[in-house]
This record gives structure tokens, C-alpha cells and sequence, in this order.
């Protein structure tokens, strides 16, 4: 695993969404075999997404052969609610960048049948090729995509019904009334986000303290799925200062004389400034 630790969110922000660029570009994609990108909503991917939507207009990177899946999304709120995850990744990142409508692909949280919905967007999934690189944030309490504490780490797309911790922390985009939050959402597995190729957690502010702790010092546990960020081949952290307060110093140390040692490497330069 790799642990980026930035100054602030901005300065973690551009680096996650340099290398997301960088690892587009890198690919080449075509028409043909598209680069498939897994993608989160919540506060967190705010300003990576921003930054990608600069590096489209200044043409850096184009999204014309990117592919999209979306993590989760609630059940039962409509598409077009602004606090819908759809609303969401349209209003925040699609509507800004030269992604194709058809290359987009969102869990419908108002199927009749919301089984089925999940089995077909894990067929989606494979039919184009599995995911490349599959970003996230996680929840205070760990979690990544709604796969909640106690998930099966193996878990693949389904209906999950969210804690009373989740619940809280989103209610603040629900006018911080908590019975206007969905109780359920349909979520891409542990197992489905482990499939992809890469996987980059975004993990940031003092909130996320405990979490990160978690996700990377102690072992691998379903009460913070996240942290079976640990098993995969190729997983990357971005996370700030503010994040790290919950770290042994020695993790700390550790992470940051690595990313310095690969940035003079070369690795994690700013390939894309600006600013
Ligand atoms: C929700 C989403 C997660 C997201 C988490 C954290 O629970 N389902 O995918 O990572 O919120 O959100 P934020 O980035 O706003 O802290």
C-alpha cells in the first residue's frame, strides 16, 4: 500500500486528481478499449474532481473514451433530488468534462426490482473489462462505497441498509434532519472494489482520523472495510495532515520518508499544474 500524505486537502486534492489524469493519459484509451473508472460521491472527491474538470478544459485529459461507474446510491430518492448521487455526479463533475452520456453508468436506487439492478451493474462492470482504477472516500466510521461495519469483505453489489452513524454523518446534506435520509442504498461490494485493478482512497480532515488508523495500521477487519485496502495489489492512499493525527508516529515517519524517497524518484511529481 501507498500513503500519500499532503499538506491540506487542495494539495491532496491536485495530487489525487494528477494522478488519476496521468494514469488516463498513460493508458491512451480509444473508442475501443476505454479506460473504466470507478468513481465516489460525498464531500471528499470535491476538489479532485474539480481539478480534472480543469485539466479537461485546459486539454490535458479527455474523458471521450472514459467509462464511469458510480460506487452507490440511495434507494428510493428520486434521480433528479439534489442530494441524489446522480444529481450529484452530473451537477459536480459530468456536466463539466467531455464524457460521453452512454459512458456513464449509476446504480438505479428506484429499480422495481433492486436485486436484479445490482446483479446487472456487476455485469456491466464485466462486460467493460472490469474497472481500472476505482477511487473512493470513506465514512468516519471506515467504510467504504454504503459497505458498512460488518460487511462481508467478499460482498459484491447489493442493498445495505445504513447505520445510524452514516445516517447522522449524511444528514447534513439533508437540511440535518436525519428522517429525511435514506435508510438504504444500493452499493457496490468490498469484492467489487477490490476487483478493480487499482484503488485510490481519499481520506481526509480530522474526521477521518480514526479511519485512516484503521485502515492502514491495524489488520484486516470488516468492522472498517476499508481496510481491506491491505489486500490489494495496488492501493493507494491520499489523504492530509489533518488525517494523520491518529497514526503512530512511526507509520507517520514512515509514509512520509517513502514519499519522498518516490517523489525524488519521480513517481508523484505534479504532472498537471493548474493553477
Ligand atoms: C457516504 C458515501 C461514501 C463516502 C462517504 C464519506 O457514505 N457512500 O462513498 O466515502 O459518504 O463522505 P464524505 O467524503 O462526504 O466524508
Amino acid at each position: 500500500m501507498r500513503v500519500l500524505i499532503a499538506k491540506d486537502y487542495n494539495e491532496m486534492s491536485v495530487a489525487a486528481a494528477n494522478y488519476v489524469a496521468k494514469k488516463i493519459n498513460d493508458f491512451k484509451p480509444t473508442a475501443d478499449r476505454p479506460f473504466v473508472l470507478g468513481c465516489p460521491t460525498g464531500s471528499s472527491p470535491l476538489g479532485l474532481y474539480q481539478h480534472l474538470i480543469k485539466l479537461n478544459k485546459k486539454g490535458l485529459i479527455s474523458f471521450q473514451n472514459v467509462v464511469t461507474f458510480n460506487m452507490d446510491e440511495y434507494v428510493g430518492l428520486p434521480e433528479e433530488h439534489p442530494e441524489s448521487y446522480h444529481s450529484f455526479m452530473w451537477t459536480n463533475f459530468f456536466n463539466h468534462i467531455d464524457i460521453k452520456k452512454e459512458n456513464v453508468h449509476i446504480l438505479n436506487g428506484n429499480a422495481s426490482d433492486l436485486m436484479a439492478e445490482c446483479e446487472h451493474y456487476e455485469e456491466l462492470i464485466a462486460q467493460a473489462g472490469g474497472i481500472e482504477l476505482f477511487m473512493g472516500g470513506v465514512g468516519p466510521d471506515g467504510h467504504i462505497a454504503f459497505n458498512e461495519p460488518g460487511s462481508s469483505l467478499a460482498s459484491r453489489t447489493r442493498i445495505k441498509t445504513l447505520t445510524t452513524d452514516t445516517i447522522q454523518a449524511n444528514c447534513r446534506f439533508f437540511d440535518n434532519d436525519v428522517t429525511k435520509v435514506p435508510k438504504q442504498a444500493l452499493t457496490v461490494g468490498v469484492g467489487t472494489v477490490m476487483d478493480a485493478r487499482e484503488v485510490l482512497i481519499l481520506c481526509n480532515g480530522p474526521k477521518k482520523a480514526r479511519a485512516l488508523h484503521h485502515m492502514i495500521e491495524n489488520g484486516v477487519n470488516h468492522m472498517w472495510t476499508s481496510s481491506m485496502l491491505q489486500m490489494h495489489q495496488h492501493g493507494t492512499v491520499f489523504c492530509d495532515e489533518e488525517a494523520t493525527v491518529e497514526l503512530k508516529m512511526s507509520t507517520y515517519e514512515y509514509f512520509k520518508d517513502k514519499q519522498t524517497i518516490e517523489k525524488t524518484l519521480d513517481r508523484f511529481t505534479a504532472y498537471y499544474d493548474c493553477n
